[in-house]
Parts: C-alpha cells; sequence; structure tokens
C-alpha cells in the first residue's frame, strides 16, 4: 500500500473504502500520455527559470520516457491508494529518481495538471472525430451525387407533400452535419488555452513561465485567471453540446432509414452488415445499427445534462464533484466514434429500390401545389388557387382518380382558367425540376449544391 503523496498533514490513512471512493483510475489512466507530456514541459520550464539543472532535467526527461514505456508494455499498473493518473505517475518518478523525482510537482498543483491533460486529450480527441465527420460527409456528399437523379416523395407530419430528389434529402444531412463540424471546431478553439501554471488556484509565488510551457505543449493562448482556469469546464461542455447535436442528427436520419426499411415503406435495403436477425422468426433482418444509433443517443445527451448539472452552483474555484467530469465526456467520445464508423459505411451501402418508389409518387396528390402554382401564373390570386385546389383533390378521392386522371371538362368545372397544358405540368420528375429557387430541390440546385458541399469540405 502506498503512502498518498499528501500524506503529510494526516495522522492516519484513508479507509480503504474512502480510497476506493476517491479514486479516479479508471477514467483518468486514458490521460497518463498528457499526463507525461504535461510533465516534460512543466520540467523543460523549470530548467528554463533555473530551478532545475541540465543534468537534473535530462534525468527526469529520461524517466518519464521509461514510464510512459512502462504503461505502453502493462509493466506499471496504477495503484488506487494513488488516487489518480497524476499521483501515481508522479510516485513512480519519485520511486525512480528519489529527491530529484520529487522536485518535479514545483509550482504545480492537480487542478491545472488535469486540466492540462483533459485539454490535451480533448485536442487529439476532436482531431480523430473531426476526421471521421468528414468522412463521413464525404460519404453522404456521394450518395446524394448517386441518387440525384432518384424521385422520392418528400414528407411534412409523415405524410405525402411534393415530391423531391434524393440526392436533396442526402444533402440536407450533409448541411447539418457540416453545422457539427463547425461546432466541433469552435469546441476545439475553446479547448486549446493553457491550464498549466494556474497552481492550486492562485498562481505561484515561484517565477513559473507559462508562456513557455504553452509552446512547449502546442496550446494557442494561455488561460488568463487562475481561479477560472482551475474551475473551468466549458470547454467541454462546448464539446458534448456539439456532440449531441450530431447525435441528434444521426438519430433523426436512423429513424427516416428505419422507415424506409419497412415492408410499408420498402424503398431501400441496408446492406446486410449492419443488420441483424431473430432468434425465433427465421424471416426477420432488423436494421439494429440504426436503431442502435437512435437509442445510443440517449446516453451522448445525457453526459451533456450530466456535466451541465456537475458544473452548476459549484463555489470557486476546484471543487471535488470535477473529478466526475471525466465518465460522461470518455463516453461520449466512444460512442461518437462508434456512431461514425457504423454509419459511414452504413450509407454508403445502402441500396435504394426504385421500382418500390415510383408507385409511391401517384399517392397523397404530390403535384397539388403544382397546380395551384400552375394557375397563379394564369393571374389567379393563390389564396383562390388555393381553395380550386382543394376542391379537386377532394373530387379525385370520391372518384378514386388521380389529377393526372381529370379530364379536361372536370379541371375546367372548377375553374374555366385549366387549359390542357396543366397536363404539361403533371410529372413528378418536372415538380422536382421546376423547383429552381436557390435551396430547392430542382437537380439543377441540388448539383449547386453538390459543389458547395465541396468546396465547404475543402475549406475545413
Ligand atoms: N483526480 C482529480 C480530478 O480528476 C485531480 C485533481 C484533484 N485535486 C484535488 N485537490 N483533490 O479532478
Amino acid at each position: 500500500k502506498e503512502k498518498a503523496l499528501w500524506s503529510g498533514r494526516f495522522a492516519s490513512s484513508p479507509a480503504e473504502i474512502m480510497q476506493k471512493y476517491s479514486q479516479s483510475l479508471d477514467v483518468d489512466w486514458h490521460f497518463y500520455r498528457e499526463d507525461l507530456q504535461g510533465s516534460k514541459a512543466h520540467g523543460k520550464m523549470l530548467h528554463s527559470i533555473g530551478i532545475l539543472d541540465q543534468q537534473e532535467l535530462e534525468k527526469i526527461l529520461q524517466a518519464l520516457e521509461e514510464i510512459e514505456q512502462e504503461v505502453d508494455n502493462g509493466s506499471l499498473q496504477p495503484k488506487i491508494s494513488l488516487e489518480d493518473v497524476h499521483m501515481n505517475l508522479e510516485s513512480r518518478l519519485i520511486e525512480k529518481l528519489g529527491p530529484l523525482g520529487a522536485k518535479i510537482h514545483t509550482g504545480r498543483s492537480r487542478n491545472d495538471q488535469v486540466a492540462t491533460d483533459y485539454r490535451l486529450y480533448m485536442k487529439k480527441s476532436i482531431n480523430i472525430i473531426e476526421e471521421k465527420m468528414l468522412f463521413f460527409l464525404e460519404t453522404l456528399l456521394k450518395r446524394a451525387e448517386k441518387d440525384v437523379d432518384i424521385i422520392v416523395p418528400g414528407f411534412t407530419h409523415l405524410q405525402h407533400a411534393q415530391p423531391i430528389s434524393l440526392g436533396h434529402y442526402w444533402m440536407a444531412y450533409f448541411w447539418k452535419f457540416a453545422r457539427d463540424i463547425k461546432r466541433l471546431k469552435n469546441a476545439y478553439h475553446t479547448t486549446d488555452v493553457n491550464p498549466l501554471g494556474a497552481g492550486a488556484l492562485a498562481g505561484s509565488t515561484l517565477p513559473l513561465d507559462r508562456e513557455f510551457t504553452r509552446k512547449e505543449l502546442g496550446f494557442a493562448i494561455n488561460s488568463e485567471n487562475s481561479l477560472d482556469t482551475v474551475s473551468d469546464r466549458d470547454y467541454l461542455l462546448e464539446f458534448l453540446f456539439a456532440a449531441s447535436t450530431f447525435v441528434l442528427h444521426t438519430s433523426g436520419l436512423s429513424e427516416d432509414l428505419i422507415l424506409w426499411c419497412t415492408s410499408e415503406f420498402d424503398f431501400i435495403e441496408p446492406p446486410d452488415a449492419f443488420c441483424t436477425g431473430s432468434s425465433m422468426m427465421p424471416n426477420k433482418k432488423n436494421p439494429d445499427a440504426l436503431e442502435l444509433t437512435r437509442g445510443k443517443t440517449s446516453g451522448v445527451l445525457s453526459s451533456l445534462y450530466d456535466l451541465m448539472i456537475n458544473v452548476k452552483g459549484l463555489p470557486l474555484t476546484y471543487n471535488r464533484d470535477l473529478q466526475e467530469d471525466k465518465r460522461p465526456v470518455l463516453h461520449t467520445i466512444y460512442t461518437v466514434n462508434m456512431i461514425l464508423d457504423v454509419l459511414t459505411p452504413l450509407i454508403e451501402g445502402i441500396t435504394i429500390k426504385e421500382e418500390n418508389i415510383a408507385p409511391h409518387l401517384t399517392k397523397g396528390f404530390l403535384l397539388a401545389t403544382d397546380v395551384a402554382e400552375y394557375l397563379v401564373t394564369k393571374g389567379i390570386p393563390f389564396r383562390e388557387t388555393h381553395e380550386i385546389v382543394g376542391g379537386l383533390v377532394q373530387f379525385c378521392i370520391k372518384h378514386h382518380k388521380n389529377l393526372e386522371d381529370l379530364t379536361l371538362e372536370e379541371w375546367q368545372s372548377y375553374c374555366p382558367t385549366f387549359g390542357r397544358d396543366v397536363y404539361d405540368i403533371l410529372s413528378p420528375q418536372l415538380a422536382v425540376d421546376r423547383r429552381k429557387t436557390f435551396g430547392g430541390t430542382a437537380r439543377s440546385e441540388v448539383k449547386r449544391q453538390l459543389t458547395a458541399g465541396l468546396e465547404l469540405i475543402a475549406s475545413f
């Protein structure tokens, strides 16, 4: 059993159950690389201000290097009596170097140390997620390009509304995920701040050179206020919010695709590789990957609330509650990575069942708005044309007809302005291509979006 590094003030050591309660190794051991990186930078800085001589620095750097290898190869295992990653690694340094190792914590607290480790870890994690998100965006863009000529019913209230290009549908999610990347990038910038040198809460009486460690660790700027520094968890909240909008988007997308795989819709076939069967019903092919994506959303959203609730009402500055800031974030990093790893090949592998979609285009009077706008071009006020076409839809429902089945006499009995040319607009393809307004579903507009999307990806 190891003595805690803070044991001097205590007459006896903590209860065994207290050690279990207090330890954070199950989460912060993930930060060992960053912790060692922080110690190296801190050591170099201590040398630069004359607290460590050249030989001492070299020994410390060498030992930190060895410790990293020991953790990598599993020979150094953390001890819960040493509470966290910081004290475990520092204790090992002291074990190796004796009194020299005991110099590393000069002017440093675990409060600025954990903030440093965490920010370094988050910068790496955000970079990895961002790269995967970019790949996901590219996949959506390719999917949109491939499906631009396929027409599907567009829905509002899950009711047939107007025909759209399937490429337009995929691009809708492209733009949503593109905003998620921007939010993630913002979170990265908020994270990119050096906390080291804030000490426990108030800075240090020693002439620490924060600019030195900032450069050494590759942070963009130094934090401005030591009290803020050791209590600030905004950067994590920002990451969790970006992750939350991302999973909300994946959940909505999954919901659509789950519906589209039902026998009722039967618009798409998801790849076998991302479905599972039933242990009892031999007929089943279930879109589990999509359902799991929808389901995993709740855990990520809870993580955002978890941390917000944790920091709500905390007095300045560091409070031990903040140790609980890791599990929700690590859970989110893991989940977001998994979702991206699954959803990207899944979307790529979907088969579109065009032959099943086509019959749906004649259901639900998808072209009613087109007819109303046709009359507008003949000079009739829109509210009147809306009423006229509504009457025609009612007539069709009663007589089991589609708009394109109506005779000219029937059209004209509702409005004498109708001419033969009304038949010219009654095609779903035309309905799509005539919607050329900026951002509309016309294929020409979807192609413009594809170009804009490519440019955006290149700018990231
Ligand atoms: N394990 C702690 C955490 O994650 C490190 C900081 C502990 N500081 C302290 N004064 N107990 O937050």
